[in-house]
């Protein structure tokens, strides 16, 4: 299983200027799009989800203390994690109750759209930053207990999967959304959701702790600054 992305640097390495990049800025461009067409009212707007998940992502790994080559090798694959979304009837998204099962299971059809776009345009590309895209697109919303959107078991979540999972849902829970009602989403009141109510059999601890406390100085430095 493919471990940390240290065996090349996004930012110098050739194919990813001349093919990954661009591609991954005209995916963002289209689910920009995609979220103009949806209702003026909604609070999930999915490019900036992406864009916020992908920095996320990448403080992290340094504050894991991997190299600035490694967490920027992270931020690019993570940013088109959910261009999938686009491909989906623009009405799966924006109800005011919670999805239902059925629901929930089209939309979570995302992951795998995505990586079809990606093997449909890269077919003859071989990369490693290519196989980093399409693992955290496929598996992000996979759960260690194997009770996530494909089954796949917990051994075969590699570690930038596990990250991208736990950054991306925490994303998710601090966008109030109808069906959320009163629930706090201050960044501590979801990290402790995620460590109370979801807990091990879903995500990395060890991860989890790391991204916690990268977000709970952040969420200090800001209050302070808010304070004083
Ligand atoms: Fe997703
Ligand atoms: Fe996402």
């Amino acid at each position: 299983m493919p471990g940390w992305p240290d065996t090349f640097d996004f930012d110098t390495d050739p194919v990813c200027q001349t093919q990954f990049k661009p591609f991954i800025k005209e995916e963002l461009a289209s689910l920009r799009a995609y979220d103009d067409e949806r209702p003026d009212e909604k609070t999930y707007i999915f490019h900036q989800h992406a864009a916020r998940v992908a920095k996320d992502v990448k403080k992290t790994c340094l504050h894991l203390g991997l190299s600035s080559i490694t967490a920027n090798n992270m931020y690019w694959a993570a940013l088109p994690h959910d261009i999938g979304k686009r491909l989906l009837p623009l009405d799966m998204w924006d109800s005011e109750e919670k999805p239902t099962g059925e629901i929930k299971k089209v939309r979570r059809m995302h992951t795998l759209l995505g990586v079809q776009i990606v093997e449909d345009l890269f077919s003859d590309v071989e990369h490693p930053f290519k196989d980093l895209m399409i693992d955290i697109m496929a598996h992000h919303h996979e759960q260690l207990d194997s009770k996530g959107t494909l089954g796949k078991s917990g051994e075969d979540l590699s570690q930038p999967v596990r990250l991208a999972a736990i950054v991306e849902a925490y994303d998710g829970y601090r966008i109030w959304r109808p069906h959320f009602g009163d629930r706090d989403i201050s960044p501590p009141a979801v990290l402790n959701r995620m460590r109370e109510e979801k807990g091990p059999e879903i995500y990395d601890m060890d991860l989890l702790e790391a991204f916690a406390e990268m977000k709970i100085n952040e969420y200090n430095i800001i209050k302070t600054f808010e304070e004083n």
